[in-house]
């Protein structure tokens, strides 16, 4: 007999567009669940503003995530799993996953000499959460938090390649080469869209050992820990068929041209709608 709890969409929430990168790393690994994506569009970026408002944004986010009836909730965006993760996790009703510590979990995992830097909004850097969810793993990792604000304007703006965003990630690093990091988490949902320029950035500056810094971006981490969980809990869909996606945003876009950037894959031929959060 077919169990409805499992039919039920697993929910991404995100206070933007930049969760979608983690939309898209769980469709690619889950590729017959049925996915709510929902962002705080009307009110990003959440990485700027203070705790208590974002832990009010999360609450008034919480009735919207309850009535999608989803069987399982990754909080695609740091901040809020920073600020906000064990409040939403004792208003909902269903699993909530956030980002850091699988991101923590999988810098750690390829880490030579734990030594490593994480990019962040300012919020989650403020909050301190990472070196927090690093010394829960491992007391000798030494955690270096750099906030990068500017990445996500830029990323928002669709402007990831040239000049300008090579300028503002090298001054973002720097701080960071010089505690001779080995390991790069991308803390931020945005973030994985620089990527490449960040790892064209790291090249010339190697470890000690001679490899590449390690860069690691917090959605893929995200994803696998989600699969872990809907398999542990034995959340999995019965059904074979492609699964279908849906995104409910507090502000419509103009257009999707980031939207499309973030996801991989246009917008426009999936259920889109707007919803007051
Ligand atoms: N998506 C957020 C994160 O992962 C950053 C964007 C924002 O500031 O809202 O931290």
């Amino acid at each position: 007999m077919t169990n409805l709890r499992n039919e039920g969409p697993i929910g991404v929430f995100d206070s933007g567009l930049g969760g979608l990168t983690v939309l898209r790393a769980l469709h690619e690994r889950l590729p017959h669940e049925d996915f709510v994506y929902i962002g705080d569009t009307a009110r990003t970026p959440y990485g700027t503003r203070g705790k208590q408002t974002i832990l009010n944004y999360a609450h008034a986010c919480a009735r919207v995530l309850r009535e999608q009836r989803v069987k399982l909730l990754a909080i695609a965006c740091n901040t809020l799993s920073a600020v906000a993760l064990s409040s939403l996790d004792g208003e909902l009703f269903f699993p909530v996953i956030g980002a850091l510590r699988p991101g923590a979990q999988a810098a750690l995992g390829v880490s030579t000499g734990k030594r490593i830097g994480v990019l962040a909004s300012t919020r989650t850097a403020l909050a301190d959460a990472y070196p927090q969810a690093f010394s829960a793993l491992d007391h000798s990792a030494r955690v270096y938090v750099q906030k990068s604000p500017l990445l996500v304007t830029l990323a928002d703006e669709g402007w990831t390649e040239g000049e300008v965003p090579t300028l503002v990630v090298r001054e973002y690093l720097k701080p960071l080469l010089s505690h001779s990091i080995d390991t790069l988490l991308l803390g931020c949902s945005q973030y994985p869209l620089f990527s490449k320029l960040i790892e064209a950035e790291l090249a010339p500056h190697p470890t000690p050992r001679g490899r590449p810094i390690a860069v690691v971006d917090s959605a893929q981490p995200l994803a696998k820990q989600v699969v872990r969980e809907i398999a542990e809990r034995q959340l999995a869909t019965e059904r074979t068929d492609p699964g279908k996606l849906r995104i409910v945003l507090s502000d419509m876009p103009e257009d999707f041209t980031v939207a499309n950037r973030y996801l991989g894959r246009d917008l426009a031929t999936l259920q889109v709608t707007a919803v007051d959060l």
